[in-house]
């Protein structure tokens, strides 16, 4: 059987790392190209590479997408914190390859996305929903793609817009929490590799939907298999939710 071919940008970062170690364990995907900041795109990713994965800097993803679609390989895009505009740029790249992009690419975190959604549809607005996440001090954006894809998922089962109830933190006289609102948390330290609740706080009970990432080995793995089911389909823009037919 061929092998998918595969090329790694960020792969010197942590993510880029765990990607290369994981992928030579795997028989059907070969990587062609590492790249890395000081590495030319062009010059580093072969002719006929089948898909790209990028978990590399924010400022990176509109070229890396645009080059992506230049040599028709699908782009699987797991770096967190774009702006409207860099979005904009990758979300154009999808008229021409296939696109996955997911905040966390872990079977866990898309299932409790899930979750997120159906206990916000039943327990309605007299919970409160408060995301908290943690991840290591390294971290350069907040709140984590996670935590914003949790809190969605929330203002979904709701029938609402994030934008239009979101909270980030607190601080000051800020007054009583107003109805409705859904608030996110970011706590960094030490090596965390990914922790995030969602708690759903009610007069007399609470629940609490936990994730604890424990190995990077989670996200490399689903970006892999996002790699995988990309390659060959139609362009267009694509979620996790797609490649796990969830
Ligand atoms: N979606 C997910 O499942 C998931 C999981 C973990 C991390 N992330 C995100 O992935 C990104 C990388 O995380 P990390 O912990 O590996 O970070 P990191 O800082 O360890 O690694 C990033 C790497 O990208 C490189 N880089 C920066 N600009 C580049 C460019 N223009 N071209 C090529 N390489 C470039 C850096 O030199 C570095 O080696 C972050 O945005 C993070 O939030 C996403």
């Amino acid at each position: 059987m061929a092998k998918t071919t595969l090329a790694i940008v960020g792969a010197a970062g942590r993510m880029g790392q765990m990607l290369t170690r994981l992928a030579a364990d795997m028989s059907d995907v070969e990587v062609v190209a590492r790249v890395d900041v000081a590495d030319g795109f062009d010059a580093a990713v072969p002719a006929g590479t089948q898909a790209v994965i990028d978990f590399s800097f924010h400022a990176a993803a509109p070229a890396n997408a645009k080059r992506a679609a230049e040599i028709g390989a699908a782009y699987v895009l797991g770096t967190t914190g774009l702006s409207a505009d860099e979005q904009a740029a990758v979300d154009a790249a999808s008229a021409t390859v296939p696109v996955v992009q997911s905040g966390n690419y872990s079977l866990g975190v898309n299932l409790l996305v899930e979750l997120v959604k159906r206990a916000a549809q039943v327990l309605g607005k007299d919970y409160d929903v408060e995301v908290v996440e943690m991840h290591h001090k390294h971290k350069k954006d907040a709140p984590s793609g996670t935590a914003i894809m949790l809190a969605r998922s929330a203002a979904e089962g709701r029938g609402v817009k994030l934008e239009d109830c979101v909270c980030h933190g607190r601080e000051g006289i800020v007054g009583e929490r107003p109805e409705g609102e859904i608030a996110i948390h970011a706590l960094r330290g030490g090596s965390v590799v990914g922790d995030h609740t969602v708690m759903f706080a009610g007069d007399v009970e609470r629940v609490e939907l936990v994730h604890k990432a424990q190995s990077r080995e989670a996200f490399a793995a689903g970006a892999i298999r996002a790699a995988l089911w990309a390659v060959g389909r139609k362009p267009g823009r694509y979620a996790m939710r797609d490649v796990l037919a969830v």
